[in-house]
């Protein structure tokens, strides 16, 4: 099998921008973008779903959720379900960040159980991984980067790993200003692809796209796609900035995975 890869540049607005201004900016972003070779998708708050599936209209831009709950249905108040997203023509769904499972319970297993519901939804899931600084001081990176994506992929078939997409995040990186070297980035994206090889073989493995955030801006984003294993970026402040969001998918473009 050969390589596949392109690369995929998401934005992450966090809880940033209401119905109106997530038109806006899909608007100022849509002119900006239309020449990308690369896959682009916007990560918007559930309630700028509806005004971004419309936005996007006429541009190859897909919408992503931030989260989304394990059951279909129930007594869940102020869940979202993968398939209420479906139903609206959602595609996309970030999963397990950091800022999720540090501020909102989210652990390795009811992870793996949300990525098992998108899948089930037919959501296309941006799995998000990554250390602590206590961690990387500790030199277990390695380890808890493959634990987080061992767990998460727990119930992932091969066939279904096409839509699984792996987000490396530092957690020291993420709104700090403090970006990963790219020969950081590319160690621990290049160390994911080992661990998914040794779920499920190197044909698959090589096909996985793995992208880094942490701080990724307009500034460093040429140098670190410009690495093997890194296959884009999960952007978060610098995604609210059109020019700046443009510049990122300008350089996926160049490199031209
Ligand atoms: P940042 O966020 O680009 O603002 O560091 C990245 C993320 O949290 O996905």
């Amino acid at each position: 099998m050969s390589v596949m890869r392109k690369y995929v540049i998401a934005g992450n607005w966090k809880m940033n921008k209401n119905p109106q201004e997530a038109t806006q900016l899909i608007e100022a972003i849509k002119p900006l973008v239309k020449e990308a070779a690369c896959d682009v998708v916007v990560g918007v708050p559930f309630v700028d779903l509806t005004a971004a599936l419309e936005a996007v209209k006429g541009s190859k831009i897909g919408v992503a959720a931030q989260n989304c709950h394990w059951e279909k249905s129930g007594a869940y108040t102020g869940e979202i379900s993968a398939d209420m997203l479906t139903s609206m023509g959602v595609g996309y769904v970030i999963l397990g960040h950091s800022e999720r499972r540090t501020y909102f319970g989210d652990t390795d297993v009811t992870v793996q159980k949300r990525v098992r519901a998108a899948l089930d939804a037919g959501l296309t899931v941006i799995l998000c991984v990554g250390e602590y600084l206590e961690q990387r001081e500790q030199g277990v990176t390695g380890e808890v980067v493959a634990m987080q994506t061992k767990i998460a992929l727990g119930s992932v078939s091969q066939e279904e790993l096409s839509r699984i997409i792996i987000a490396y995040e530092p957690v020291w990186a993420i709104g700090t200003g403090r970006t990963a070297t790219a020969q950081q980035a590319n160690e621990v994206c290049a160390l994911i692809r080992d661990t998914i090889a040794s779920l499920y073989s190197w044909d698959v493995a090589d096909n996985v796209v793995i992208q880094y955030g942490g701080s990724m801006n307009a500034g460093n984003a040429a140098e670190l796609l410009a690495q093997p294993d890194v296959d884009g970026g999960l952007i978060g402040g610098a995604s609210l900035t059109p020019q700046d969001f443009a510049t990122i998918v300008e350089a996926a473009t160049k490199a031209g995975k």
